[in-house]
């Protein structure tokens, strides 16, 4: 069972620059919330209540002030500093104390998840290996890539491929057992200098330990890593909002919903709430 949930959101951000030169990149805003609220949410739906985040020394303060320590969601909150972008696993190995013998579900701080989420839902019940996701793309060479039998075994899996034997991406959103962050120390740099995440899912491959499921047509899969994936991103939430007059990614509604933060906290929320819309909204739940 995953009880744990690590948000990797360091890195230089250089593709937004200069977006990127006074705001942390998963701190921009995404509609009407900062993207890392997104990550955020997902860990939430997922009854995760455990969180740390990762990140670089020069923003940790403004996740602080961000997010605060979770209890004001229900959740609890814990940061750790990543003082070099030397690669996504190399977050697991960072927060191996933290997660004391757990397994986790780490999830990518510009990855943003939307619909049904049953599949992820379920990989909470994980007690051994690994579990990855996988959804069609157009753009295989942007992305980690898994090759799946007719099963649905994995194959392979490859990081940005130049010659792609599948079009199949691999969401930000991984969970791991206990393993993950000895296996992450392990690893080396690749060309690009940098850890990859798809060499971590190949040690679990090596020992059969790695399953995938398929993420279907009601589930949406955006990330925010360049202008044009920002505004995409941005786009749909308004959108989306706007339709149905509902809140993606609403912290408050979602802690309140899984009984997390009572109808008392909810209220004191609302009251404090320097956005009268924010207000409102909040109301109208209750
Ligand atoms: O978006 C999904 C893709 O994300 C996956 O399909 C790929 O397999 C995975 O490697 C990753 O690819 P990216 O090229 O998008 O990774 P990026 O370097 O943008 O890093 C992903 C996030 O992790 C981003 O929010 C920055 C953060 N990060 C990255 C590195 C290298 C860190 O916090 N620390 C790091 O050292």
């Amino acid at each position: 069972m995953i009880r744990k949930g690590v948000i990797l959101a360091g890195g230089k951000g250089t593709r937004l620059d200069p977006l990127t030169r006074a705001i942390s990149k998963q701190l921009l805003p995404v509609y009407d919330k900062p993207m890392i609220f997104y990550p955020l949410s997902l860990l939430m739906r997922c009854g995760i209540r455990e969180v740390l985040l990762v990140t670089s020394p020069e923003w940790v303060g403004s996740y602080r002030s961000v997010l605060g320590d979770g209890s004001q969601w229900g959740v609890e909150i814990d940061f750790i500093v990543q003082e070099q972008a030397t690669g996504v696993p190399d977050g697991l190995v960072l927060a191996r104390e933290w997660l004391a013998g757990e397994g986790c579900c780490f999830i990518l701080g510009d990855n943003l998840f939307f619909g049904n989420l049953d599949p992820v839902r379920e990989a909470v019940a994980l007690t051994t290996g690994a579990r990855i996701f996988a959804m069609p793309t157009r753009e295989p060479e942007r992305f980690g890539i898994v090759e799946l039998d007719a099963e649905d075994k994995v194959l392979s899996v490859v990081e940005k491929p130049t010659a792609p034997c599948s079009d199949l991406a691999i969401p930000g959103v991984y969970f791991f057992d206990k393993y993950a962050p000895d296996h992450a120390a392990q690893l080396t740099p690749s060309a690009r200098g940098e850890t990859e995440i798809c060499d971590l899912m190949q040690a679990y491959l090596r020992q059969e330990k790695l399953t995938c499921r398929r993420l279907g047509r009601g589930f949406v899969w955006l990330d925010g890593g360049t202008p044009a994936d920002l505004l995409e991103a941005g786009n749909f939430v308004a959108t989306m909002e706007k339709r149905m007059g509902y809140e993606l990614a609403c912290l408050e509604e979602i802690a309140w919903r899984a009984g997390w933060i009572s109808d008392e906290q909810l209220e004191n929320l609302i009251l404090n709430q320097p956005s009268a819309t924010r207000a409102d909204y909040l109301r109208t739940l209750m």
